[in-house]
């Protein structure tokens, strides 16, 4: 009789613990108290260099870093204020955000990376979604004609970087997440050519960029000269050029999830699902569900963590979630990550600059960004909170 009751309150606290994993109001509460400490701090990070708009990470000496406007990063932060006032609808934040966006616009223009749909989407998307001002949406229209640019026919993707002699035409997995922009691009203006040109990047992708175990390779270089001729598979800021990249993995599953809400085609929910069966299942993969780097780092335990690629893929699993068979099981996988990342990764309040979560790894091999606050952890930290909220609700995830 004994052992039943044992069992019974087990399986109870159990429960309980589930549904109480992270307290959404204190967390979102630390969340604020952080951010008007990164705000604080920006006017004296800027050292009066006015072209420095976004934090981006800490210096080696623990200083706030900002970024110009044309870096990868410079959407996120913008981003982060937009989900502030999305939770809270605290006026105060959607006027910082509306301020650290208007700081980018000019991305919509610069054709120089595919890096224009995370900079235009995370900060005027968002931004559009929550407000409808009419001119973020022309800005959006903008920006996703400029990525069009980069798109060759032949390759059927969206050209990476142009400044790196290695590749002849790059196309990395990061670059599914530009996609996002012109799926919201065809949907606000009725222009075609932009959801076409996502498809198109998407299914290539799909066929080039995964090995037989699902996971993903970073860099795939091709000959824009011919059709299907794909030159080298390989990596950047993964381990090796057979290893799967943490980020990367995590990019490949928010981006076919994705694609999936976008276009309904079962293909790319099932590669959505194959990607997580290969983390989920991943004999490298801590018991707290937060990566190492890279799932192939050599010297696994002891290397870094990446809270960055954790919170993505915590995202991109509740939207997965949504739509999957294993929904259960991936939300049950997300809870943990934000659980985990909420108890043990969160930086102290009024410490950091401001930023929210530590131990994120941006370039490993570059030693670039080694166990450092990132803008994007934070800005995929919460969304995934936002996310996590609308799943227990039953709301959508997007638009
Ligand atoms: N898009 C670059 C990165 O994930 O580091």
């Amino acid at each position: 009789m004994k052992k039943v009751v044992v069992v019974v309150g087990v399986v109870f606290i159990g429960l309980i613990s589930q549904a109480q994993s992270v307290d959404l109001k204190r967390v979102f509460s630390d969340a604020e108290k952080q951010t008007d400490l990164m705000i604080s701090e920006v006017p004296l990070a800027k050292k009066g260099n006015s072209a420095l708009v976004s934090p981006r990470t800490l210096d080696a000496k623990g200083e706030l870093e900002l970024c110009p406007s044309f870096r990868w990063v410079s959407g996120f932060f913008p981003g982060t204020l937009w989900y502030l006032y999305d939770y809270t609808r605290n006026e105060k934040w959607k006027k910082q955000a509306e301020e650290f966006t208007a700081n980018i616009e000019k991305e919509k223009l610069n054709a120089a990376s595919h890096d224009v749909g995370f900079k235009v989407y995370c900060s005027f998307g968002n931004g559009y979604r929550l407000t409808k001002n009419k001119n973020y949406k022309e800005i959006i229209i903008q920006a996703a004609k400029t990525l069009s640019t980069r798109f060759n026919p032949t390759v059927g993707c969206i050209r990476s970087w142009d400044t790196m002699p290695k590749w002849k035409f790059p196309v990395i997995i990061d670059n599914m997440l530009n996609l996002e922009l012109l799926f919201a691009a065809t949907r606000i203006s009725g222009d075609s050519s932009f959801y076409k040109i996502a498809v198109s990047h998407a299914n290539t992708t799909l066929k080039n960029h995964f090995r037989k175990d699902y996971s993903c390779y970073h860099v795939v270089d091709y000959d824009s000269t011919k059709k299907d001729a794909v030159i080298t598979k390989g990596t950047r800021q993964g381990f090796s050029d057979e290893s799967a990249w943490a980020r990367g993995q995590a990019w490949a599953i928010y981006g076919f999830t994705m694609c999936y809400r976008e276009t309904k085609d079962p293909k790319y929910l099932k590669q959505a699902e194959n990607v997580a069966g290969y983390i989920l299942n991943n004999p490298n993969l801590p018991s707290d569900l937060v990566p190492y780097w890279d799932y192939d780092a050599p010297n696994i335990p002891h290397e870094q963590r990446d809270a960055s690629a954790a919170a993505c893929f915590a995202s991109g699993l509740y939207e997965l979630s949504t739509y999957s068979k294993n929904g259960k099981e991936y939300r049950k996988a997300a809870d943990k990550i934000m659980e985990n990342l909420t108890n043990s990764y969160r930086s102290p309040i009024g410490q950091n600059k401001g930023f929210i979560l530590l131990h994120s790894t941006g370039a490993r091999p570059a030693k670039s960004e080694v166990d450092v606050p990132l803008c994007y952890a934070d800005y995929y930290y919460i969304e995934a909170l936002l996310r996590s909220k609308k799943v227990e609700n039953k709301v959508k995830i997007a638009f």
